[in-house]
């Protein structure tokens, strides 16, 4: 049986992982910061009910085969703790998480073991262990011998694996749609307010310095994804609120860093400056 622990059992970890107890080749084994009894997931294909093994001591896990990290970015350290204890000689860890620095975030963890994956599965949590999978979605993984290991555990699940030789690229592209969304945890107003003139402008300046910084990092990104990323938050629900703004509403901690922060810290690195991705995270780390 091929063993699997989920650190960070939210509405990703969470939706995963009852996808995956529902295969019995599969030994899951969750690991939360908060507990709970069962999990349920409202999935698009039914609900999935499960009472899995929960964890809440990371001294208390043992070595697994696959470790599925899907805490917040912000999280990274918590999330390392159960790795000190998870991984072993043959361990590989995939890490569902925003941004482009998945493999950086982990550096204990030798680079050709993890399988960094952009994550395309909306989902929320209503209470813990208790989440709602809005729609089947997708993961975006690096073609090589540890992705199609992954891909290999989610064959019995309807979520579609991508392998992609160009996973910078897709992560880069993910992460333009995100740094615009930083006008809603500014604004304080959903998805919607992308119909506004002057806002779908400072998006487009906020996905610029994007493309500018993601292509000296070596992706390949058109002058049109600014624009074609406006679009997609204007014909998408104008009601929809994005996880940046959810966490602002809530008054948790947002992954502001993950998200648009990096524009900023990677652009140093390459002599660009992003001046509106700096100024949004200035205010929300002030706000
Ligand atoms: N949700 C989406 O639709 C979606 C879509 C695409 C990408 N993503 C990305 O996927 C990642 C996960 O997001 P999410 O929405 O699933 O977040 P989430 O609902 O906030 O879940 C994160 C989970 O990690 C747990 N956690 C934090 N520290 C921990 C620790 N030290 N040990 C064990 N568990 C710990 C949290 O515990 P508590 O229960 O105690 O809070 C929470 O259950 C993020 O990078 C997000 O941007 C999410």
């Amino acid at each position: 049986m091929t063993k699997i622990a989920v650190v960070g059992t939210g509405a990703i970890g969470a939706t995963i992982a009852a996808w995956l107890i529902a295969d019995p080749a599969l030994d899951v084994t969750l690991c939360a910061r908060t507990p709970f009894e069962r999990l349920r997931v409202q999935t698009p294909d039914g609900d999935l009910e499960s009472q899995p093994l929960l964890l809440t001591d990371p001294d208390t896990a043992d070595p697994v085969d696959w470790v599925i990290v899907a805490t917040k970015t912000y999280d990274a350290a918590g999330a390392s703790r159960w790795l000190d204890r998870l991984v072993h000689d043959g361990t590989r860890v995939a890490i569902l998480q925003n941004g482009v620095e998945h493999l950086s975030r982990f550096p204990q963890i030798d680079p050709s073991r993890i399988v960094p994956v952009v994550v395309d599965i909306p989902a929320e949590r209503r209470a813990p262990g208790d989440v709602v999978q809005r729609r089947t979605g997708s993961l975006t993984i690096p073609a090589g011998p540890a992705s199609d290991a992954f891909a290999v555990l989610f064959a019995t699940t309807p979520i579609e694996l991508r392998l992609t030789d160009d996973w910078l690229t897709a992560a880069w592209q993910k992460l333009a749609i995100n740094c615009a969304g930083v006008v809603s945890a500014l604004t304080l107003k959903p998805a919607g307010i992308a119909h506004d003139p002057d806002i779908a402008e400072l998006m487009r300046g906020l996905v610029r310095e994007c493309i500018a910084v993601g292509r000296a990092e070596g992706a390949v990104l058109d002058d049109e994804v600014a624009d074609k990323v406006v679009e997609g938050y204007r014909t998408g629900p104008a009601d929809s609120i994005n996880s940046i703004h959810a966490d602002r509403l809530a008054g948790r901690e947002t992954e502001i860093d993950a998200r648009n922060e990096v524009i900023v810290r990677l652009g140093v690195r390459h002599g660009i400056d992003a001046p509106l991705n700096r100024m949004a995270a200035t205010i929300i780390r002030a706000s």
